[in-house]
């Protein structure tokens, strides 16, 4: 997938933009808040239908307007044109439209235009929290499977039924068992389909690893949920079982308390948990290998390349890790890359081709000649 023009109105700090953007590796260079990455934000945006920073659109309205606009021209790896166009207003909310043609559920859109986002806070993945983990597998699977995204909304808004229920004073456990039902068959596909995808990701992980950190360590992923069968059981019914279980200490607290939205994602290297045993460099590096898996996952499940973005990592990363990765972009399709050093940029992306620069300055954005 390739993103050839971006038009932006009224988002963050950009009135009236049309960027033109080129295949290969995309350099947005500028001081720090020109703008460098509401533009990547804006791709994020137009892809997945919300911001990576934000759950409130409002905020990515430029000041003292009431609507912006995203829209992006695409050229998918077999040759087909996507326009794609959302626009979001205060009073009328979000509009999704390709090709002319208005997107009522955007579950049936999302994943058309695969992306992999790289930004510092996901440099602590594997030592932040739960939901950012989980976080990770619903937008990857989101991507990857449309059965899985409808899933995933229902299942939200059973979990979010069933907690209102629970937070009442009397409840009657007919009403609550209805809505256990509803989680179960939404939940267990949620959970079947993170197991299948942390399965593929974690051989992939290990194979990157290896090759990144140039040693014989063994990393591993491992999903934890507290709805476990053991040999010979069956998802659904222990799945009913654990609800079952532990619905008085739910009712107590007035939340759900065993579910895919309480998973994780345990991290293993030489079979210890990262957390307290990798060092920072380890992490970086983990995270960049499970990063290139995620991008090799969607290209394969998808039959298209996604766009990569990498916001303001190099800074993070010293020049070896770099040159590593940038060695492995070589091969791959657009990518997207915010820096405020050019410079440091031009010595390590000097031996790429394909290399364009764009100066972000203050709302505005230009291609440069190299
Ligand atoms: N809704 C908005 N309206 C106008 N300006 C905004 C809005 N949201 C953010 N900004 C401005 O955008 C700039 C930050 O842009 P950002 O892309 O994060 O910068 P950077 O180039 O450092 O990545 C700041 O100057 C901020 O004031
Ligand atoms: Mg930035």
């Amino acid at each position: 997938m390739k993103l050839l023009e971006l038009r932006l109105n009224h988002f963050r700090n950009y009135q009236d933009a049309t960027i033109p953007f080129q295949e290969g590796i995309n350099i947005l260079y500028g001081p720090n808040g020109a703008g460098k990455t509401n533009i990547l934000e804006a791709i994020y945006y137009l892809a997945i239908t919300k911001s990576f920073r934000t759950s409130i659109d409002k905020h990515l309205i430029f000041s003292a307007r009431d609507m912006f606009r995203i829209q992006g021209l695409f050229h998918t790896t077999q040759g087909q044109e996507i326009v794609a166009h959302i626009a979001y207003s205060i009073t009328r909310g979000k509009h999704l439209s390709v090709n002319g043609q208005k997107i009522t559920r955007f579950a049936d859109y999302i994943g058309d235009i695969p992306v992999v986002l790289l930004c510092p806070s996901d440099l602590s993945l594997s030592q932040g929290s739960p939901q950012q983990r989980r976080r990770f597998l619903d937008v990857l699977l989101s991507q990857s499977s449309k059965i899985y995204l409808h899933h995933l909304v229902q299942y939200r808004r059973a979990l979010k039924q069933r907690n209102l229920l629970l937070q009442q004073t009397a409840v009657e456990d007919s009403l609550l068992e209805s809505w256990e039902e509803n989680l179960i068959k939404n939940g267990v596909l949620l959970i079947q389909k993170r197991l299948e995808v942390v399965e593929e990701l974690s051989h992939r992980v290990q194979e990157l690893y290896q090759r990144l950190s140039k040693t014989g360590d063994k990393v591993k992923m491992v999903y934890r949920s507290r709805i476990n069968p053991g040999k010979g059981q069956d998802l659904e019914t222990v799945y009913r079982e654990t609800l079952r279980s532990h619905r008085p200490m739910e009712k107590e607290l007035g939340s759900t308390l065993v579910g895919p939205h309480r998973d994780d994602l345990l991290f293993l290297i030489n079979g210890k948990p990262m957390k307290t045993f990798a060092s920072q460099g380890e992490h970086k590096t983990f995270v960049i290998a499970l990063k290139l898996a995620e991008y090799h996952y969607l290209q394969r499940q998808k039959s298209e390349t996604p766009i990569l973005l990498f916001d303001d990592i190099f800074g993070e990363l010293d020049a070896d890790r770099i040159t590593q990765m940038l060695n492995h972009l070589g091969s791959m399709g657009q990518v997207f890359v915010t820096t405020t050093s050019r410079n440091f940029f031009e010595k390590v992306g000097n031996a790429l081709a394909d290399v364009h620069y764009y100066y972000v300055k203050e709302g505005t954005i230009s291609p440069v000649e190299a």
